[in-house]
């Protein structure tokens, strides 16, 4: 095949500049662009009632009691954002060693669900499956003796996403990284009736600075400490792993993968997505939301702009969709865009 760069003229006669000219010409040739069906939305959940308390790192993002959540997540579809990813602040009184919490099904997870699904809302609701908002310790998995413990923690993770569908969820959501996980989930989703949940393993998942101002959020900061999630999240340095990573959830039966942190890591999604062609997501992740966000505070950077450059980066590094604390005024500025 001859390579693109032969076809391509050479300076006076090719003048790159010239599809460039206009407005309507720069539209022609535009090669990817960010809709609303692109968009996921990360909700967090909290006890109370009439509550809706402003995360400190993460300005303009919110934790809602259940009786408060309807109302964004209502106006989340009616802008047209296909889905949201809840999750759930838990109480610290609550949260033990084994994270039991995660397998009651009346934790705020599942009252969220069962509240947003009562209410009728035509939206997608997306569950993470990790213990640590429910681990006095923090960790995603089982500790014992010091180390996060696989195939026990496994276990448990199977359990937690068949309440989460018994509640009505749409999608399971695993993002705690033990090996396995997708495979037993969905035997166990399968064997409770639930073959319609869908998977979307968070495949390639980071151990990163990136996740901060999330585990302020969900007050999972604290416990962890001084812990960290190197035992099982990936390497920052590595990319070949994450190939293997989304190998093995695919045979596991993952029906679409994450990759977690964006924008630091374009480079995975784009591996990904050409390497298995199948649906790819990417996580904006708290961090990178913060970091956005302190800089327009500032007035060191535009916030609209930023906002839009950096997801519009996602689909053009091949992600089919991208989960992003932007996602309401992304959906609102797509649509006045579009009047
Ligand atoms: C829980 C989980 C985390 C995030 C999503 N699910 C934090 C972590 O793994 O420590 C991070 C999301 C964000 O930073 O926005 N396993």
């Amino acid at each position: 095949m001859t390579s693109p760069l032969h076809i391509a003229g050479e300076y006076p006669s090719t003048r790159l500049r010239r599809n460039r000219r206009s407005d309507w010409s720069r539209r022609l040739v535009c090669e990817n662009r960010l809709s609303v069906d692109d968009l996921i939305w990360p909700v967090f959940v909290c006890e109370g009632q009439q509550t809706k308390s402003e995360i400190e790192s993460m300005p303009g993002v919110y934790r809602y009691s259940i009786d408060c959540v309807t109302e964004p997540v209502r106006k989340a579809a009616e802008l047209g954002i296909p889905a949201i990813a809840l999750f759930p602040a838990t109480p610290a009184e609550l949260k033990t060693p084994g994270g039991e919490e995660s397998l009651n099904p009346e934790n705020l997870m599942c009252k969220a669900v069962r509240a947003i699904k009562q209410a009728e809302i035509e939206i997608g609701i997306i569950c993470d499956v990790a213990l640590d908002p429910y681990t006095s310790h923090g960790q995603d998995g089982l500790l014992v003796n010091g180390e996060v413990v696989n195939d026990e923690s496994v276990e448990i993770l199977a359990q937690q996403a068949v309440v989460q569908a018994q509640a009505g969820c749409d999608i399971i959501a695993p993002s705690d990284m033990m090996d396995g996980r997708i495979g037993e989930i969905r035997d166990a989703l399968d064997s409770s009736g639930f073959q319609h949940v869908q998977i979307m393993s968070y495949a390639a998942k980071y151990a990163s600075a990136f996740y901060g101002p999330f585990r302020d959020a969900v007050g999972s900061a604290g416990s962890l400490g001084s812990g960290d999630k190197r035992t099982y999240q990936m390497d920052p340095a590595n990319s070949q792993e994450a190939f293997r990573e989304v190998a093995f959830d695919l045979l596991e039966g993952a029906d679409m993968v994450m990759v977690k942190p964006g924008m630091p890591y374009l480079d995975i999604i784009s591996h990904i997505k050409q390497a298995f062609a199948v649906p790819v997501f990417a996580y904006q992740v708290s961090g990178e939301y913060a970091m956005l966000m302190a800089a327009a505070e500032k007035g060191w950077l535009d916030r609209e702009k930023v906002m839009l450059e950096s997801l519009l980066a996602f689909k053009r590094a091949g992600a089919d969709g991208i989960l992003t604390y932007f996602a309401i005024d992304v959906a609102q500025k797509l649509r006045e865009a579009n009047q």
